[in-house]
């Protein structure tokens, strides 16, 4: 088992495969960024499964393959083979924008993955092209449509920024209310690599919005999820809402982030992160894992990012979605 410095079972391994994406959400990653982390500093499908076996073999159960957008990386569904091989009763999900997926989903499914959690800003194609910079809306719908024809399981994510897609808030949970998936909305994280005209709608906001309509009862947290559930009264249908605001997940965090270039980060940013590449491209599976312990040692007791001051200089440079 994974204990970390204050006592925190860790079992929730998010391994990034790329930072690069195919879309330029403007609360994520708006400009390509200045460089790339280049190819070769990227490690192997092989090496990064070599220190997820040393995970898995020490506690992590639950494996989260995010990017960027990790579909661009090609022949993924191998990678998920792997892990899937090692132990078939691992949770493996993958976070993704869902603009690939419909050549992509049947592949995934066979190869072992259980769960998608897709990213859904809107349901008006020129509003979903204004938030991610490029035409995308038909291509994500198909790809949700081919991940539930291939029985792939589905949460939604949704952003939802003022004056921008606000409106949709009902809109977007009726569509994931009647195809059975559940929607989780997120507030929005400031952070300086976004547009900064941005301004997200507090969770508060987004619960009037369902008020509007429907009586919602609290469930609470689900186990060490971001997430806190509602329900619909009327019709027993279940929400989330991510509020990172509130920093209050933070005292059941269970989850630990490696990303393609090696680096294993304890919390969203940077500060803590330790490398484990040198190690593993020599095979040295032994100083990966001490590496891994130190980083767990080191993890914060809960992250130092806040909405008044998304720029200060002790929050990493690094951006959400190099962190996954
Ligand atoms: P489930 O396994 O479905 O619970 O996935 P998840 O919610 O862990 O994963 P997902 O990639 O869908 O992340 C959803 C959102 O949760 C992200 O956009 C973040 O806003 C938030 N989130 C995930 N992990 C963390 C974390 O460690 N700290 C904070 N502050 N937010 C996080
Ligand atoms: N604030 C809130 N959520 C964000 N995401 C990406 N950047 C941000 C941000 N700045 C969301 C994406 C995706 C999830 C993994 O993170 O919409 O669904
Ligand atoms: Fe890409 Fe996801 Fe960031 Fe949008 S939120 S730019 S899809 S990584």
């Amino acid at each position: 088992m994974l204990i970390d410095g204050h006592g925190r079972t860790v079992n929730y391994l998010r391994v990034s495969v790329t930072e690069r994406c195919n879309f330029r959400c403007q609360y994520c990653m708006p400009e390509k960024p200045f460089s790339w982390v280049p190819k070769e500093n990227l490690l192997s499908f092989e090496e990064l499964f070599l220190f997820i076996k040393v995970a898995m073999d020490e506690g992590v159960d639950k494996i989260r393959i995010t990017g960027g957008e990790p579909l661009l990386r090609e022949d993924l569904d191998s990678f998920v083979k792997m892990i899937h091989d090692y132990k078939p009763d691992i949770d493996l999900a993958l976070t993704t924008n869902g603009y690939l997926l419909p050549q992509v989903a049947q592949k995934l499914k066979d190869a072992g993955l259980k769960r998608l959690n897709i990213s859904l800003d809107s349901l008006k194609p020129e509003v979903a092209h204004k938030i991610a910079q490029k035409d995308v809306l038909s291509q994500v719908l198909k790809g949700i449509d081919k991940a539930l024809e291939v029985g792939l399981g589905i949460k939604i994510n949704m952003v939802p920024l003022k004056g921008i897609n606000d409106e949709e808030i009902l809109d977007i949970m009726e569509y994931c209310m009647e195809r059975n998936i559940k929607v989780r909305f997120i507030e929005y994280m400031e952070n300086r690599h976004a547009n900064i005209e941005l301004r997200g709608m507090h969770g508060k906001e987004i619960l009037s919005r369902v008020k509007e309509k429907y009586t919602i009862r609290a469930l609470g947290r689900e186990g060490a999820s971001p997430s806190f559930n509602y329900i619909i009264e009327e019709n027993g249908y279940e929400f989330g809402l991510i509020d990172p605001h509130k920093h209050d997940f933070c005292e059941s965090c269970n989850r630990i982030r490696l990303t393609a270039e090696g680096f294993l980060i304890p919390c969203l940013y940077f500060d803590e992160a330790m490398s484990i590449a040198e190690h593993i491209k020599k095979g040295d599976v032994e100083s990966a894992s001490h590496v891994l312990a130190q980083v767990l040692k080191d993890k914060p007791k809960e992250n130092r990012w806040s909405e008044e001051n998304p720029n200060e200089e002790d929050i990493s440079s690094r951006a959400f979605y190099e962190t996954g």
